[in-house]
């Protein structure tokens, strides 16, 4: 049987964890063959609420789950990790700017980043969900670099909620299956900046655009709707969006360790240059998955409309990038 894979989950006390750790424990996410063990980093005062999360884990008596460890010292957590999601995060509070806000979480990725670099395995595979989810990874990776370890194009940033809302938007309209949906890309910053890029999609051959056959409906509605819909979400639930961004985080590192089969998906990754995006800004980009890694797709036509809107989600990017850059010096 196949040696456990060390996972460690951040933010293990919250809303996500507890959507998203069950879900790992049951092979959702390494598959259904493939032991894992959980390192569970929260703050000191979280860690009461984590044992009482580890107390349900046994209870699940999971056959996959070959150990646990709760811990507040992210040396602890990274060590020896193979793949690391980052979920935990400062939110805004009351009267918080957005720029206190990045500086606040600027200080918790610098550290986890740090801690990334010098205890993690060399190949870990780092998804960052806490938001501003491209900014946290950003700078995640920077400070990880420094210590010349691990692998810097392992750093990405989850856009693939955004990309799954976006999928079941183009379902509901075209009357086609989500699994019949393939060709979507959502480029650019988690934020309601981001572009949900529909031109090239299609289902079973068919142009999804021709048979919506509706601009309108694309610039009016569907990007405003995949944009706002974690505000949605708030607004209806009091809370937010927790069980679908878990989801999201099993479907980004399922696709990226097992294979995405040929198929595009989003992940938010360090750019090469390509795209006039900045090299290492984390930008949601298509690619593909294979053998553990993924690959950008290249080439695709980025018409007048599209450029706009990738360079609003990137200059939104870019002036989070500037708001950091003292801090990583
Ligand atoms: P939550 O507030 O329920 O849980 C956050 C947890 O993180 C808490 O247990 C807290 O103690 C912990 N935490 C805070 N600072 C920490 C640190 N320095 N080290 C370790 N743990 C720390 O929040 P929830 O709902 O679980 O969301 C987590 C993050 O995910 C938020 O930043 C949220 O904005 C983000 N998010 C991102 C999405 C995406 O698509 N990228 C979608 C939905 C949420």
């Amino acid at each position: 049987s196949k040696s456990p894979i060390r996972v460690t989950v951040t933010g293990a006390a919250g809303q996500i964890g507890y959507s998203l750790l069950f879900r790992i424990a049951s092979g959702e996410m390494l598959g259904k063959d493939q032991p894992v063990i959980l390192q569970l980093l929260d703050l000191p005062q979280a860690q009461k609420a984590v044992n009482g999360v580890i107390m349900e884990l046994e209870d699940c008596a999971f056959p996959l789950l070959a150990g646990v460890i709760a811990t507040d010292d992210p040396a602890v957590a990274f060590k020896d990790t193979q793949v690391a999601l980052l979920v935990g995060a400062r939110p805004r509070g009351p009267g918080m700017e957005r720029k206190d806000l990045l500086t606040e979480n600027a200080k918790i990725f610098t550290v986890q980043g740090a801690a990334i670099g010098q205890y993690a395995d060399p190949d870990v595979k780092v998804l960052v969900v806490g938001n501003p989810c491209n900014t946290n990874a950003y700078i995640a990776k920077e400070t990880a670099k420094k210590f010349g370890r691990v692998k810097e194009k392992n750093f990405t940033a989850m856009l693939r909620l955004d990309h799954n809302r976006a999928l079941s938007q183009l379902a509901a309209k075209s009357g086609r299956t989500v699994d019949s949906l393939k060709n979507l890309v959502v480029w650019g910053n988690h934020s309601p900046t981001m572009y949900a890029d529909y031109r090239f999609v299609t289902s079973n051959g068919d142009s999804v655009k021709t048979l919506i056959n509706d601009e309108t409906w694309n610039r009016e509605t569907f990007l405003p709707k995949v944009g706002k819909r974690g505000a949605a979400i708030i607004e209806a639930r009091g809370l937010s969006s927790a069980a679908s961004a878990a989801n999201a985080a099993i479907d980004h590192v399922r696709d990226w360790v097992l294979g995405s089969k040929g198929e595009w998906v989003t992940m938010g990754i360090p750019s090469d240059g390509s795209y006039g995006i900045p090299e290492g800004i984390i930008f949601g980009v298509a690619v593909t998955t294979e053998n553990g890694e993924y690959k950008r797709v290249e080439g695709i036509e980025v018409d007048e409309f599209s450029r706009e809107r990738i360079n609003f989600t990137l200059n939104e990017l870019e002036e989070e990038r500037a708001g950091v850059a003292d801090l990583l010096k």
